[in-house]
């Protein structure tokens, strides 16, 4: 990235132990006869050549350079001709960029042989033919982008072989065929795909709602035809669905209000009709949504994305009625049967009801099956459970046995339990009530709590305020049972159990943080009166079967008792102050419970989180905490603080990166000498993965930081998290594409 003009000195080929040569974004040229002193180079590892103007055709000695090229970036060139067949000397490519120049012809069939390729892009040239079977053998692709170029032909159903394949990038090619159902596989972790400006026919397959991880689904001006089908309401993370441009018919599927985090939906140019599902003004982060150009008919619904004018489009829908007064459309007309008309009628009447009522009791029937198979995703009679008594409960966990104890702390014992056996398990949490003058309350304020509702919030079922067995008070909070457990044991406790892998990517632990902080977010500025947390810590952060976060003992200070202590302060009387480690400096001050220390906490465990050490690891000591030594490494000495679990699976093949030496000085510095052979560091993590984590970071600073009125405000922080969590699935895993 500077403003180097004309060639590159040949003499460059003299340096023999040269690794990495990148001269990305000069205005260098023109022809690439470098390539020929370069193949001297024998340990090259990195060319990127990418953005300047080298022009030619790709010269032959390519095909010679080092075995060792991991990266070779040619992309936003003037380079012509085609692509020779014998780049696949180069074995060991990881990442090859030819996207933005003037290639040619075909891909070469011998591209199955790049065995460790995880990026190819090949986007913005005009190669044609079909796209080869045989890259179904790169079964390390991670990404591919073939968009805007000219391939004919279909999909070849071979890809459903790189079962690592999250990001695929076919649009505005000459494709035509089915979507292939293999592709859809079903545990696929497509995250991103792009099929759209092509010529694709036939449906979108029922297994659509097989992709569990898919955030990203642009199928847009196809010939697509058939209904949209209701298994999307199971590709839960959706944010972004384009399906415009298309044949569909039939209705919006009602399932739709289940992709909770929809933030762009395109419908237009269909040919779709029936109603505007109500289910779609509860979509929260629905911003855009475009329903042009269908035969959509009914009423418009008026809260949600329907209340703001620009958000929406619903032009070219003739039959539809009502919505807020600026849309301008025609009121809707209650329908009224006139009464007195003919005997026919009546009966037509009376019988259309009576099927009716038919139809409803026997889905009624079908309903009640599927619920006793399939378990629901809510607990259903527990929610209508009023009050639970202590024998209820002293039943469904087996008489508290100790086998049944699933977690405990300073608040009380958490117990599994069963209160019908077709039913999701619940989990109980005991109330330690050592302490005298427990709150009268706590019914009034348990009812309270279980009427706060947030998907990131742990459901409160019902409560028991009771006598036990033995004639002791016993106050019991009754929850959804979370079947993925705490995130204290996915970020440390698996560790010590080597069978079993319990790794967060990067990306879940990003969607966790997303969580939590839409949780503490609503506690703080969206439930009824502002609720404190005062103990947020990794394991009151429970993960379902879906490893969506819910924030557990909230409002806790509410249901447990205060008392005076002997200084006349009112303190409650059990761990509500906050955890060590996460509590805020102001505690120690004295300084009461506040939305600020709830950030504090937060800031923790989000440096927690992607550094992988708890704030009360042993190397914390003198001075030395999770905060300052996340803030003295930033953003140079990133490599070396990360979860290493992070950094990219290539780190374990090449020569890691050691901390040697961590030492506190009172210059109030770090040291942190790194031994690094072999490649440097910065070459083994991606610049996407490296920016995302130094804001994430940052964040986790920002809101840890001394002084309360410094710290960033919970609905900043979930704002700031969906910006960073868009740029990284946004840009392209390597920079240069
Ligand atoms: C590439 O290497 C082969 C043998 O290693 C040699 O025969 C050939 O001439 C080289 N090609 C170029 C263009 O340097
Ligand atoms: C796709 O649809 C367009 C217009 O809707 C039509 O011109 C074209 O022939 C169709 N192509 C195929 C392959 O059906
Ligand atoms: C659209 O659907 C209507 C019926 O709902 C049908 O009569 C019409 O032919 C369809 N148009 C196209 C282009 O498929
Ligand atoms: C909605 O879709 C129509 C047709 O595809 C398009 O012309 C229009 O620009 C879209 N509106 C918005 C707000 O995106």
């Amino acid at each position: 990235m500077n403003k180097f003009l004309g060639s590159i000195p040949t003499n460059l080929g003299n340096l023999p132990n040269l690794l990495v040569l990148a001269l990305k974004r000069n205005y260098l040229g023109k022809s690439l006869h470098i390539f020929t002193s370069l193949t001297n180079c024998s340990r090259l590892s990195i060319l990127d050549l990418s953005s300047n103007q080298f022009d030619g055709v790709l010269p032959n000695p390519v095909s010679n350079f080092s075995s060792q090229l991991n990266g070779l970036y040619l992309g936003i060139n003037e380079i012509s001709g085609t692509i020779p067949g014998s780049l696949t000397n180069l074995f060991n490519l990881i990442v090859l960029g030819l996207n933005d120049n003037h290639f040619i012809g075909v891909i070469p069939t011998t591209f199955g042989k790049f065995e460790k390729m995880q990026f190819l892009g090949l986007t913005g040239n005009r190669l044609s033919g079909e796209i080869p079977t045989s890259l179904g053998n790169l079964t390390q692709l991670f990404k591919i982008d073939l968009h805007g170029n000219r391939f004919e032909g279909t999909i070849p159903p071979s890809l459903v072989n790189c079962q690592n394949l999250q990001i695929l990038y076919i649009s505005q090619n000459n494709l035509n065929g089915s979507i292939p159902l293999q592709l859809i596989g079903t545990s696929s972790p497509l995250l991103d795909v792009n099929l759209s400006h092509n010529s694709f026919t036939g449906k979108l397959p029922f297994e659509v709602g097989n992709l569990k991880s898919i955030y990203k689904l642009d199928i847009s001006n196809n010939n697509l035809s058939g209904e949209i089908p209701i298994s999307i309401g199971n590709c839960l993370i959706m944010e972004h669905l384009e399906l415009q441009g298309n044949s569909f018919h039939g209705v919006i599927p009602s399932s739709m209000a289940s992709l909770k985090g929809l933030r762009h939906l395109d419908v237009s140019q269909n040919n779709l009709s029936g109603p505007i599902p109500e289910g779609l003004e509860k979509l929260l982060f629905l911003e855009n949504l475009n329903l042009s150009f269908n035969n959509f008919e009914g009423e418009v619904p008026i809260e949600g994305v329907f209340k703001n004018i620009s958000a929406i489009s619903l032009i070219g829908n003739a039959k539809l009625c009502g919505g807020i007064p600026k849309l301008q459309l025609p009121k809707c007309h209650v329908n009224v049967i006139k009464p007195r008309k003919s005997i026919g009628f009546k009966l037509a009447i009376v019988i259309i009801s009576i099927v009716q009522i038919f139809l409803l009791f026997s889905s009624f029937l079908v309903w009640m099956k599927k619920s006793k198979k399939k378990s629901p995703s809510t607990v259903s009679t527990m929610d209508l459970l009023p009050n639970v008594s202590y024998k209820e409960l002293y039943q469904a966990t087996s008489g508290f046995s100790p086998s049944n104890l699933i977690g405990s702390g300073s608040f009380g014992s958490v117990y599994k339990g069963l209160i019908h056996q077709e039913e999701r398990p619940i989990a109980v949490k005991v109330l330690n009530l050592q302490q005298k003058g427990a709150s009268k309350s706590f019914m009034v304020e348990c009812n309270v709590l279980r009427n706060i509702r947030h998907r990131n919030l742990v459901k409160i079922l019902t409560c028991c305020s009771s006598m036990d067995y033995s004639g002791n008070q016993f106050k019991a909070l009754v929850f959804e049972f979370m079947t993925n457990g705490s995130l204290d044991f996915w970020l440390h406790q698996g560790l010590d159990n080597e069978n079993q892998s319990r790794n967060l990517s990067l990306l879940q632990r990003l969607n966790v943080a997303i969580d939590v902080a839409s949780a503490i977010d609503y506690l703080h500025n969206h439930s009824m009166q502002p609720i404190i947390h005062c103990d947020l810590k990794p394991s009151n952060v429970l993960l379902d079967n879906d490893m969506v976060a819910h924030v557990s003992d909230f409002g806790l200070a509410r249901l447990l008792p205060i008392t005076n202590d002997s200084s006349g302060k009112q303190t409650s009387t059990i761990g509500i102050k906050g955890s060590i480690g996460y509590i805020a400096p102001e505690y120690g001050m004295g300084g009461e419970a506040s939305i600020e220390a709830d950030v504090y906490s937060y800031g923790i465990l989000l440096l927690e989180m992607f550094l992988g050490k708890r704030p009360t690891d042993d190397m914390f000591k003198d001075g030395l905490n999770l905060n300052n030594f996340a803030k003295m490494a930033l953003p140079e000495k990133l490599v070396q603080i990360v979860d290493p679990i992070l950094l990219p699976r290539e780190v374990d093949e090449a020569p890691t990166a050691i901390v040697a030496t961590r030492e506190y000085n009172n210059g109030n510095e770090i040291q942190v000498d790194v031994e690094a052979q072999g490649i440097p560091n910065l070459c083994q993590m991606d610049p996407n993965v490296h920016k995302c984590l130094v804001s994430i970071l940052e964040t986790g600073l920002a809101c840890s930081m001394e002084s309360p009125k410094d710290r960033m405000k919970m609905k900043e922080v979930t704002r700031e998290l969906h910006l960073i969590k868009k740029d990284f699935l946004g840009s392209a895993i390597y920079t240069q594409m």
